[in-house]
């Protein structure tokens, strides 16, 4: 292969190598950090793995042979693929009414690409019963287990090959324990290949690199996201928190900002958890949005009070800090009705906890979320006790230890992913990896 690192990373040419020299392997499974150059390369060999599925029809005397493509569902498929293949090859693919599309190498016969979605077990029925010569999964971790082994018995045509392409997951995952029973027994049909972010670093933009590593929660999702590991976390989710910078005193809050500035400067969320014999808890989060800070600066945290007290409580906020948004737990929506036919202002939280984890997470490694000291009451004793769940890779659920963190989450989480989706509204064009984009996202939390 004539100088393949013109075009590749270094560690893309041994995966490329690894796919043509070694003729044993039926199943590859490439995991690792985000924007790693994972993608990148297999979508490069699934062209490769396609195109030796058309040599194979043409020695078999085949009008044309099958390939399944799969993913979690149609919408990442066609952004983690398909558009970048017409990107990266400027290859447009021309779906049939079956949902199928044609791949036509000159003088060998046509690979029909059948799509499989791999989220539930209902992708399992555009492949049932077909005969496949190779497959490409997008991110397999997310795929249901049993798709992921019909797509393997699928998979028996002559040289068929399978491409998984994944971020990783907890260390108990199936893929993992394929990866990993596999070199325990020399099992020569498995590969897999492990990819950090600093084996793509060469096609980062440095800015863009280097807000990745300043800003990604010390901990699972640093061990995961930058050093592709396949880890559930150990430990306190919020790992980076500072006594001495995430907590400030009032005195220091009022002397960062002056009483005309608290009142019309600063933007006030509230979070709200309903909780009657766990703690329920509203907790106040002060943005300044032109520094991108957020504060907390009161926490209200009781067990056993009635919806009207709540009510009251949200009331005499309103009063100090104006009209302000509650982003609510809604697993009782009868308590978010009850708020907003008080007259306040009550709206369902986001919830994805990971994804909130690694808002607020990253708000504090930057000493960008700062607690005021005075406002706290259960907040920093929950912090220390909130744990990663060692099987699920997500924080640990303990009854009454995490009141106060999911309060916390919701406030900010909610108002980050609203700020999020007004700016890529308005952003849709610009390209991710643009320095302008870099430049937007570093104000972007
Ligand atoms: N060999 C390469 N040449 C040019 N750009 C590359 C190369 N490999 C990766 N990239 C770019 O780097 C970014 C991340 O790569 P990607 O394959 O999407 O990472 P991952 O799938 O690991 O998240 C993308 O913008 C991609 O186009
Ligand atoms: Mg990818």
């Amino acid at each position: 292969m004539a100088n393949l690192r013109n075009v590749f990373t270094e560690k893309q040419v041994e995966v490329l190598h690894q796919f043509t020299d070694n003729h044993d392997w039926k199943l590859m499974i490439n995991s690792g950090a985000v924007r790693a150059g994972k993608t990148f390369v297999d979508n490069f060999l699934f062209l490769l793995a396609v195109r030796h599925a058309a040599e194979i029809a043409q020695e078999q005397h085949k009008p044309f042979v099958q390939f399944i493509l799969a993913g979690a569902s149609s919408k990442t498929i066609q952004s983690n693929i398909l558009d970048e293949m017409k990107t990266t090859f400027d290859l447009d693919f021309t779906f049939d009414k079956h949902g199928s599309f044609k791949v036509n190498f000159p003088k060998l016969p046509p690979v029909k690409v059948v799509m499989a979605y791999t989220k539930s077990i209902a992708g399992l029925a555009s492949i049932r019963g077909m005969t496949a010569y190779g497959a490409y999964i997008n991110e397999a971790s997310l795929a249901n287990e049993l798709v992921f082994d019909e797509i393997q018995k699928r998979c028996s045509g002559k040289d068929a090959r399978i491409i998984c392409d994944t971020n990783p997951d907890v260390p108990t995952h199936f893929l993992k324990k394929i990866i990993d029973r596999a070199r325990e027994t020399n099992d020569r049909t498995v590969v897999s290949n492990h990819f950090t972010i600093f084996d793509n670093e060469e096609n980062l933009d440095p800015l863009y690199l280097e807000h990745l590593l300043n800003t990604t929660p010390t901990g699972m999702l640093y061990d995961r996201d930058i050093l592709g590991k396949w880890t559930s976390g150990e430990g306190i989710v919020y790992a980076d928190f500072d006594v001495k910078k995430n907590i400030i005193t009032r005195k220091q809050f009022d002397e960062m900002y002056s009483l005309a500035m608290q009142r019309h400067g600063l933007k006030y969320v509230a979070g709200v958890d309903f909780g009657y014999e766990h703690k329920g808890c509203i907790v106040v989060i002060a943005v300044d949005k032109h520094r991108g800070k957020y504060y907390m600066v009161e926490e209200i945290t009781h067990k056993h009070w009635q919806k009207e007290r709540w009510i009251l409580t949200a009331q005499k906020l309103v009063r100090k800090y104006g009209n302000i948004p509650f982003y609510c737990d809604y697993a009782r929506p009868e308590y978010v009705a009850a708020f907003q036919d008080a007259g306040i202002k009550a709206f369902n939280a986001y919830k994805s906890r990971l994804y909130g984890v690694e808002i607020v997470g990253s708000l504090i490694k930057q000493v960008r979320f700062q607690v005021i000291k005075e406002a706290i009451d259960y907040f920093e004793k929950e912090l220390f006790e909130y744990n990663w769940d060692e099987k699920t890779g997500d924080p640990e659920k303990k009854d009454g230890n995490d009141d106060v963190m999911d309060t916390v989450r919701y406030a900010i989480a909610t108002y980050v992913n609203l700020q999020d989706k007004k700016r890529s509204n308005s952003n849709k064009a610009q390209s991710y990896n643009s320095k302008l984009a870099v430049a937007d996202n570093l104000g972007l939390i």
